[in-house]
């Protein structure tokens, strides 16, 4: 899954450099006449008009390209802005990287040199700053055009030297390395999503898992429909029935500490294509319901990612993967099926069918006994309206586990917020004729009564979340420039990668 940029740092001095363009940062200006300042002192003087007659600003993602400017052993120039200096942080770093890729396509530069020392005053950010920088460039490097056949000729690719006097420092170069692998993860699980549903169909998605693995350390068996009979997981195999596609439960395991430390646990939703079942969905932004593995693909890339790290802990994942189709022996409304718990749901509209399919595999999750289970679901359209595509709703009722993930989450920029799950909740999904209804009885809060359903198939001495990724799985490029804009995003891998490293 290599991505097709290619990054390298050195510990060179810039003066001493020749190539084809040079990229340094600019900020908003904080002396009297608010002028930008280049962080680059012979740039910054060099460039002094464009400086005052406002042409570089300096405001975050402002890039402006100078071509031919013929400055230092350079032929072009790129400004990139990093904003006013006190709200720097790494999301602002990130999203630099990412502007400065775009600009480097769009003047068609090939090799690129870095004015790396120019990002950072003082050496506290620099692993942090670096390990952004690294990622936004590669995760702004996606693309999807291998469906469109006048894309296939291969672009020779674009090559970024970052220049810095602390390039051979251990905690810049780990930081490098580690930013290559969450990024390379993140863009795997989008091409995952952006895999359209008949080419990524539940077999397809557990072949693509085996084939990542290999050489990484993580084991990977997937369970075919005789197997997830036997293992009686009637939530997925009552969602999958109404579907021509078997179902697959797909197993990941990593083992990167003594036998003795539990592993901690992710399930993600792998619902290859959501069509609603015989409570089939309305046409408009049907084929959206692609995305619906969002959950799964971000569970599958977190995994590979904690292999590729070799993170000293232990870790399961398990995706259940199925179509949800109408076909004739689709689940009816009203059917109630038996979950792997023992529990019966009656299922009163066949398009709440992620619950059902979590059900077993939290169930399992809980018999293996981790030391936390975290799950990721395009849940509920319910997400949408409550949070957009700006933050992912979490849901947990322990603290400890809720402290770490707000950590996880400052540390990597991903927007997480938490919602409310009470008994109130878990009153609302009763059953009328079986334990639990798939739907909730009362009208609103239907995130959290999804959530409350989840919580039903879970150990209760097992710490557990729910991230409902509806709103944040796709098209959150009009927030995020390293992501495109109809395209998967990957949200959540890097902060459940960053949940695990918690636990070493
Ligand atoms: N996959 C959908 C949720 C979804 C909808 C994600 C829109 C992203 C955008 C899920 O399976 C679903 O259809 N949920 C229903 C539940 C309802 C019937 C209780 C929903 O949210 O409408
Ligand atoms: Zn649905
Ligand atoms: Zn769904």
């Amino acid at each position: 899954m290599p991505s097709n940029i290619l990054i390298h740092l050195h510990a060179k001095e810039l003066n001493s450099l020749t190539g084809q363009t040079l990229a340094v940062f600019s900020k908003v200006g904080t002396n009297k006449d608010k002028l930008a300042s280049i962080e680059h002192k012979e740039v910054s003087r060099e460039l002094q008009s464009v400086i005052e007659e406002g042409v570089v600003s300096g405001s975050a993602n402002e890039t402006v390209s100078f071509r031919e400017a013929r400055f230092l052993g350079f032929r072009n120039v790129i400004t990139v802005g990093l904003g006013a200096g006190e709200k720097m942080n790494h999301e602002v770093v990130r999203q630099a990287g990412a502007a400065l890729l775009k600009e480097s396509k769009s003047i068609k530069s090939k090799e690129v040199f870095v004015d790396f020392d120019g990002l950072v005053s003082s050496k506290k950010n620099l692993a942090t700053y670096a390990r952004a920088f690294v990622e936004g460039l590669i995760l702004a490097s996606y693309q999807f055009d291998e469906l469109k056949t006048a894309a296939k000729k291969k672009e020779e690719p674009i090559q970024f030297h970052l220049i810095s006097k602390s390039a051979k420092e251990a905690a810049i170069q780990t930081a490098f390395k580690e930013a290559v692998v969450l990024a390379e993860c993140t863009n795997f699980a989008k091409r995952l999503g952006d895999m359209p549903g008949n080419l990524m169909s539940p077999t397809i998605l557990a072949r693509e898992t085996t084939q990542a693995a290999r050489g990484t350390g993580l084991k990977v068996t997937a369970w075919d429909k005789k197997r997830i009979e036997k293992e009686k997981m009637g939530g997925l195999l009552g969602v999958a029935q109404g579907s021509a596609q078997e179902p697959r439960f797909i197993v990941m395991e990593y083992k990167g500490a003594p036998l003795s430390k539990k592993p901690v646990a992710f399930v993600g939703k792998g619902l290859t294509f959501d069509s609603g079942g015989i409570s089939i969905k309305p046409g408009a932004k049907m084929e959206e319901m692609k995305y619906d593995m969002m959950g799964g693909a971000a569970v599958i890339a977190t995994m590979l990612a904690i292999a590729k790290l070799k993170l000293k802990i232990n870790a399961v994942g398990y995706v259940p993967a199925t179509e949800n189709m109408p076909g004739s022996r689709a689940t009816k409304p009203g059917d109630v099926h038996t979950s792997r718990s023992g529990k019966k749901f009656e299922i009163n509209n066949t398009d709440a069918e992620g619950r059902l399919i979590l059900s077993d595999a939290l169930t399992y999750a809980s018999e293996q006994k981790p030391q936390f289970i975290v799950d990721a679901a395009t849940l509920t359209g319910a997400m949408v309206v409550a949070l957009g595509n700006i933050h992912t709703g979490y849901f947990t009722r322990n603290g400890g586990l809720k402290a770490k993930i707000e950590k996880a989450a400052d540390e990597t920029g991903e927007l997480v917020w938490n919602m409310p799950l009470v008994d109130h909740h878990v009153k609302d999904i009763k059953g009328a004729f079986a334990d639990l209804s798939n739907i909730s009885y009362s009208g609103g809060a239907g995130s959290a009564t999804a959530a409350a359903f989840l919580e039903q198939f879970v150990d209760s001495e097992i710490p557990w979340a729910h991230f409902d990724i509806a709103g944040t799985g796709w098209a959150c490029g009009n927030r995020l420039n390293y992501c495109t804009p109809k395209g998967g995003t990957g949200v959540m891998v890097r902060t459940f990668v960053e949940l695990a490293k918690q636990y070493e």
